[in-house]
């Protein structure tokens, strides 16, 4: 029943009710209210993204943008469009390859910051790398606690968050190192966060970045919990039957797309993408 239904089930006279309604309006949270407030803790080191040839914060033009506007639509709406109630967790979304190098870390990031360029989104950049947290070293957080002192119960989400200064953009680092990382990764505790992470904010995107799904078992382990896995395929690079290996280990997850990253089309950045689902045919 509502504050309202209560409200009338007691009596109340339309004055009171007009003050009840008041308070039910004014307590519902806007989208802004979403965005951290207080002082950013990290600056974004916006000449080492632009050095990398990545995506510079408020960049609206350009070809990468445009490459990055293509892969964040299809995942904008599968997270908040009324296909997506059907997808459990579907602001969740896992980037990952099968080899090392293919640019899942380049992607995630792009992606994040793409994400946080949107006027009623907000985005959350976990470093799920935990063994080689190349997004924490990106952004200068490698170090501090994260994903695996929270999953460890060493500290809590609120504390591990980072605020930066793109005022829509949270990161929370790899954390400390564990030789136990895949367990972890695999705990219920893990399941609970994401479930956490996925509910606590309406317009909250959550991007993983991810190890390599044919080297270690944390990717997979990890898709288990997202509701949208992106998979980075390098352009004539990763051979047909690898990419078919990983597509296999993502059997089960609910939405793939994938991005051919690398390409050479001749464009600026040599960069290609193309997205899309699990229909997708690798080529059989
Ligand atoms: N589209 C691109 N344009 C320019 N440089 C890129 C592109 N994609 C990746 N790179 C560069 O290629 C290198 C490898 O990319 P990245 O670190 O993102 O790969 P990764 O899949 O995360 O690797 P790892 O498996 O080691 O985590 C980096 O130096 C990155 O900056
Ligand atoms: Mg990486």
């Amino acid at each position: 029943m509502s504050t309202i239904e209560k409200a009338l089930e007691k009596g109340l006279d339309e004055a009171a009710l007009d003050e009840v309604r008041e308070e039910v309006e004014t307590s519902a949270p806007s989208p802004t209210q979403y965005v951290p407030t207080g002082k950013p803790q990290i600056q974004i080191d916006v000449d080492r993204l632009r050095e990398l040839g990545m995506l510079e914060p408020d960049a609206a033009h350009g070809q990468l943008a445009e490459e990055f506007r293509i892969i964040k639509r299809p995942i904008l709406t599968n997270a908040f469009g009324q296909g997506g109630q059907q997808i459990q967790n579907a602001n969740l979304v896992l980037v990952t390859s099968s080899l090392p190098g293919e640019g899942k870390t380049f992607t995630a990031v792009n992606l994040a910051l793409s994400i946080a360029a949107e006027r009623d989104k907000t985005v959350l950049l976990v470093d799920a790398d935990v063994v080689k947290p190349s997004t924490s070293q990106l952004l200068g957080v490698d170090g501090r606690a994260g994903l695996i002192d929270i999953l460890e119960r060493r500290v809590t989400v609120a504390d591990a968050l980072l605020r930066t200064d793109i005022p829509k953009l949270t990161v929370l680092p790899a954390g400390r190192r564990h030789p136990h990382a895949t367990e972890l990764l695999a705990s219920e505790e893990m399941n609970r966060l994401a479930q956490e992470m996925s509910r606590r904010y309406p317009d909250r995107v959550i991007v993983f970045d991810s190890p390599p799904l044919l080297a270690t078992t944390q990717a997979s382990v990890l898709a288990a919990h997202v509701g949208q896995v992106l998979l980075v395929v390098e352009a004539e690079a990763t051979p047909q039957y690898i990419v078919k290996e990983a597509a296999a280990m993502l059997a089960d997850c609910q939405v793939v797309g994938c991005v051919l990253n690398k390409t050479n089309q001749g464009f600026g950045l040599g960069y290609y993408a193309y997205y899309g689902y699990k229909y997708y045919n690798y080529g059989e």
